[in-house]
């Protein structure tokens, strides 16, 4: 096993990872022989995600993290996800072993980690997408998940569904009570501080979900946001599925940062039923709809300070 100094650091770059509301559903325990990774139930949000699909997918795309982190301090991740003899909440088992090579590419995915940060302002479009959406198509078809651009001819519809459905939860107390817990102010190392989001004088850029008004502005003026905007979808609904569409969100993301664009996670349409039968009829493809991400370029200077993850001790323990 590597040193605890290696398995800390690693752990601490796997947790920068996004996560809904930057809830951190995770916790991760080192054993004699690897390290595993369970979901925490005491971090799901009952009026956003019910059944803890977004909570499976955060924790995935910090197994993804993880397995980069790792590449890049010289170590194989061999990832055993969902054993059985672990009990219902642990997600993966990784074991470790010295890498006989390291490519550069395992060194860019792990500096793009402390680089990348999500965008809520409207985006100018991703410069040589054509090659970027190659790589990123690739990258999501290697967890099993299936990618495509619906931004050219579903925009319109897509803006129409979020519009309705913002509406309807504008009238719903107890989703708005869970978002504004969560958005809005940095008590704790959790949640998504007003430095993160969009000032009030910013229209919501249409396809994103409404959170409270923050302190971020761009001197742009440009409110068209120009974004493509991708969809992950997956064979079937099962907790492997979200997993593993976890680890290749992950994957898009860092991909994205490391050519310099923008990205934004997007996951309101697909907390509705009735929202993502339509995104799945909008889609090329017959798989589930899980998750939708803004690419682009940004419209200001890369913020410098990253949003606050929880401290080590709260998230790894020993077996
Ligand atoms: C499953 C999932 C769902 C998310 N949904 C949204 C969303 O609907 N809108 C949004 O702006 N950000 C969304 N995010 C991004 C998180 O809010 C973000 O990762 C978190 O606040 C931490 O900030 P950072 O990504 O800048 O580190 C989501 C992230 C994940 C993993």
């Amino acid at each position: 096993m590597p040193s605890r100094r290696t398995i800390e650091t690693a752990v601490a770059l796997a947790c920068r990872a996004p996560s809904l509301y930057n809830s951190q559903p995770w916790r991760w325990v080192l054993g004699s022989q690897d390290l595993s990774l369970f979901s925490d139930p005491d971090r799901i949000l009952p009026a956003t995600d019910a059944f803890g699909r977004q909570m499976v997918l955060s924790c995935g795309a910090a197994l993804n993290h993880l397995r980069y982190a790792f590449a890049s301090l010289r170590w194989t991740s061999v990832i055993d996800r969902l054993p059985h003899s672990q009990g219902r909440q642990c997600l993966a088992t990784i074991g470790l072993a010295p890498a006989q090579d390291v490519s550069d590419t395992d060194d860019r995915m792990a500096t793009a980690i402390t680089r990348r940060r999500t965008e809520r302002l409207p985006m100018d479009p991703p410069g040589r997408w054509d090659q970027t959406f190659a790589q990123v198509t690739e990258l999501a078809a290697q967890s099993g998940t299936h990618l495509e651009d619906i931004g050219e001819h579903g925009r319109p519809a897509l803006e129409a569904m979020s519009r309705r459905l913002s509406g309807l939860r504008r009238a719903d107390p107890v989703y708005q009570a869970e978002l504004r817990w969560w958005a809005g102010h940095s008590l704790y190392p959790e949640g998504i501080p007003a430095e993160a989001l969009p000032a009030a004088r910013h229209r919501t850029v249409a396809v994103e979900r409404e959170f409270p008004p923050g302190n971020v502005t761009s001197d742009t003026g440009n409110e068209d946001d120009r974004a493509a905007i991708l969809l992950l979808s997956t064979p079937s609904d099962s907790r492997l599925d979200w997993v593993r569409c976890g680890e290749a969100l992950s994957a898009v993301l860092l991909a994205c940062t490391d050519r310099g664009l923008a990205t934004c996670t997007v996951t309101h349409l697909t907390e509705s039923g009735a929202v993502r039968t339509a995104l799945r009829e909008l889609s090329d493809g017959d798989g589930l709809p899980q998750v939708l991400v803004r690419v682009g370029r940004s419209t200001r200077p890369a913020p410098t300070t990253a949003v606050s993850r929880r401290p080590l001790s709260e998230i790894l323990f020993r077996e």
